[in-house]
């Protein structure tokens, strides 16, 4: 069975800044082997992706390393929202953090998110990570602004609601849901671990869960916010929130689409189409990937391209896997083996 080339809008590269937890080498093998052709770089990184310095060094450590294509998003701070407009055609788009999770990266006070809405181009993606009420104020600041606003990582009942009420009233809004909060609940914490299972935002309760599922039609993507730590890290007593998710995410949702809860359709709508659109990126000629839809599987803890090398997911049972990936007419993935060289990834951004 063939689809096209995914598409993961939500990646954590930690390059540059903590190589231990994954580079761009490793981020974009793991892409590869997940059958995902490009991803968008998440700019909470050490030093974060703030102002043109900061960008050139991370598209700098990508054009050497990275082996999928890949655009890089900038992150707003306190200070930048005049600096940063110029940047826009060479950025995936710009993140606003509104609630805490890892990094620094962090806007408390609304007066900054006015000084970004006023200035970013309407034409640029601008996606927030923005939990419960704060979500409710992100929406209300696409209707102020009258602006396209993606909302990462929707993980509650009460957030899938009110996406679907801004959507009813025709309000310039979409979404992503991750497949850690498709497919876990806080039931499975014992299972996982405490420090392990930690993740922003948090594993959330059943119900919550199948309201994602019941409002499948309100999700515009699938993204994986693969947010890769170390298991030593995960373990200590100051666990970083954070799951891998890029190797995993196509044979849970094969999974979902094999038990008749997705279509197959629904998959490459979330995972390809959607994310293109949104985010406005070219398409990627003579690519493919190749899945064999029957291969069941259970899900190991260690054995991953990704330099984390573990899984929340260890232990469940698939159906689906990659076998090969194509990616603009070169074969860059075949039976376990990534094949492209790094720097064989293109700049989706590039003039
Ligand atoms: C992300 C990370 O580790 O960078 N962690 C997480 O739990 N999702 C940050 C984020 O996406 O909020
Ligand atoms: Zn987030
Ligand atoms: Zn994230």
């Amino acid at each position: 069975m063939q689809l096209p080339g995914l598409i993961d809008a939500h990646v954590h590269t930690r390059d540059p800044g903590a190589p231990h937890k994954e580079d761009w080498g490793t981020v974009t093998a793991a892409a590869l082997a997940g059958g995902f052709t490009a991803i968008l770089a998440m700019p909470n990184t050490q030093p974060p992706i703030t102002d043109a310095a900061m960008l050139e060094t991370a598209l700098a450590a990508a054009r050497a390393k990275a082996r999928c294509d890949y655009a890089q998003y900038l992150g707003a701070t306190e200070a930048n929202a005049e600096a940063l407009p110029p940047l826009a055609p060479r950025a995936a788009g710009l993140k606003l953090y509104l609630n805490s999770t890892y990094g620094p990266l962090r806007l408390d006070d609304t007066a900054t998110w006015h000084a970004h809405f006023a200035r970013w181009p309407r034409h640029a993606p601008l996606v927030v990570h923005a939990e419960r009420h704060t979500l409710a104020a992100a929406i209300l600041f696409a209707a102020l602004y009258d602006r396209p606003v993606h909302i990462a990582h929707v993980s509650r009942r009460e957030e899938i609601l009110l996406i679907r009420a801004a959507k009813e009233r025709g309000l310039p809004v979409t979404c992503e849901v991750t497949p850690h909060h498709l497919f876990l609940t806080a039931d499975d914490l014992p299972r996982i671990g405490a420090g392990r299972g930690e993740v922003r935002p948090v594993l959330a309760t059943p119900v919550d869960q199948q309201a994602l599922w019941e409002n499948m039609a309100v999700i515009d993507c699938f993204a994986t916010d693969h947010a890769p730590h170390t298991l030593a890290e995960k373990d200590s007593d100051t666990p970083p929130p954070g799951f891998p998710g890029l190797e995993t995410a196509l044979p849970l949702l094969l999974t979902a689409v094999h038990q008749g809860r997705l279509s197959m359709d629904d998959l490459i709508t979330r995972l390809h189409t959607n994310p293109r659109r949104i985010f406005g990126l070219p398409p990627q000629p003579e690519t493919l990937v190749e899945v064999d839809p029957d291969a069941v599987w259970e899900i190991p803890l260690h054995g991953w391209h990704t330099r984390a090398d573990w899984s929340p997911f260890a232990g469940l049972k698939v159906r689906g896997r990659v076998r090969r990936v194509v990616l603009r007419g070169r074969e860059v993935f075949r039976d376990g083996e990534v094949l492209a060289s790094p720097g064989y990834g293109r700049d989706l951004r590039a003039e």
